[in-house]
């Protein structure tokens, strides 16, 4: 699947720049086992990056003032000169390098001229994180082709600024995060506070982690991503002037958030709340993960759902439904909506001998219930971005 994409990839750059690349580069979508929407929030997360990628084609291109990328899946293109200001453009999917660009530019680097074309295999709109990995993938292009010398921290930063000022997602860092320092096998543990991180052994033997996509497509342009983040700041707003002695929001309790509930309202008040079991949340499943208590892991990927869909709200009918399906199902220990929510893919732990059994009930429910042919994606944790060496395959 990988030397597929690749060699499409390759195939698309030659069709349109009448040339051949010279690199190609792999960026990872990512998958999230538990801590949603708390990375804005001074919480920890246990994401992974996956076996599903953007593939990017590229060719330096000496004494040129031109980059220029040709998107295959889109059959798009858009070039623009190095070395004037960049602005967002009409064309979504420009926004996410043309603001990866304007961050470059304004840390002083210096670039220059570029052919590229990309194509992915992360499904768009299904919470895997494909913008995440367009931003970090184009970054970290650039850092290698010209030198730059930014660290993977700087890259993950760079790709979430591109979103927060080029395309309009007031996102955390997770994505960006997982997609840039993933690793084979491993899940990270990233606190969001100090983006100090580690590794875990995905220690599942016996049970697999798999994806049912409602096939709900969203972006956090236009779902309502940017107002739980208002709801959020208008707590912590709230609660740092009552406490301002608190450092993390995660440090907050829940009797500090009780003193304040009036006067923060009752929306930000259970938004918060959410957050905070959340983040106590990731922390269990991390210890649990580590000590291979698979039935506890599954129990709390469920109690998150739950929290998503009634007290965060960034559910909605159809991943209710899948979840709620799924969970009655023998050898499910877990299930819930995984990423930024209203719409994508639920996460789903299950034993090895169920797998298919629940996959063939849940779709054909889910067929019934909505008239959707559900997707099922088995990812595999796999390394972040990074350039890909066709002779590394070669045994
Ligand atoms: C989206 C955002 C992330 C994170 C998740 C929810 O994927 O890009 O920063 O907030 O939603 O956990």
């Amino acid at each position: 699947m990988k030397e597929k994409l690749v060699n499409d990839t390759t195939e698309a750059f030659q069709a349109f720049f009448h040339s051949d690349p010279e690199n190609i580069f792999l960026a990872p979508g990512r998958i999230n086992i538990i801590g949603e929407h708390v990375d804005y929030s001074d919480g920890f997360v246990l994401p992974a990056a996956i076996d599903k990628y953007i593939c990017f084609a590229v060719k330096k291109v000496e004494d040129s003032e031109t980059c220029t990328f040709f998107a295959k899946d889109f059959d798009d293109s858009f070039s623009f000169n190095i070395n004037q200001k960049q602005n967002p453009v009409s064309q979504i999917w420009v926004n996410y390098l043309l603001g990866v660009f304007n961050a470059v530019q304004e840390s002083g680097k210096k670039t220059g001229g570029l052919q590229i074309a990309f194509s992915s295999t992360i499904p768009m709109g299904s919470g895997l994180s494909s913008s995440a990995a367009l931003e970090c993938g184009f970054a970290f292009i650039l850092n290698q082709i010209f030198d730059l010398n930014l660290s993977r921290k700087d890259l993950a930063l760079i790709g979430q600024k591109s979103e927060h000022t080029f395309v309009g997602v007031q996102c955390g860092i997770m994505d960006q995060f997982a997609s840039v320092f993933g690793k084979e096998h491993q899940v990270i543990m990233l606190d969001c506070h100090s983006l100090e991180h580690q590794y875990f052994e995905a220690n599942l033997e016996g049970y697999s982690l798999v994806l049912f996509d409602s096939c709900v497509k969203h972006t956090h342009l236009t779902s309502g991503y940017n107002n739980r983040r208002k709801d959020v700041d208008q707590g912590k707003r709230i609660l740092w002037e009552t406490f301002p002695e608190i450092e993390k929001f995660r440090d907050f309790s829940f009797s500090m958030l009780d003193a304040v509930r009036s006067e923060i309202g009752e929306t930000s008040y259970k938004r918060c709340r959410y957050l905070l079991k959340e983040i106590k949340r990731v922390e269990k499943a991390a210890k649990a993960l580590s000590e291979g208590d698979v039935e506890y892991l599954g129990k709390l990927l469920t109690e998150t759902h739950s929290g998503l869909s009634t007290e965060f709200e960034v559910s909605c009918g159809e991943l209710d439904f899948l979840v709620e399906k799924t969970v009655k199902e023998n050898g499910v220990l877990g299930a819930r909506i995984m990423g930024g929510g209203f719409g994508g893919c639920s996460i789903n732990l299950i034993k090895d001998e169920n797998v298919n059994e629940v996959i063939e009930k849940i779709s054909a429910a889910y067929k019934a219930g909505f008239g959707i042919e559900m997707k099922v994606y088995r990812v595999k944790i796999s390394d972040g971005i990074k350039e890909y060496k066709r002779n590394e395959f070669v045994i």
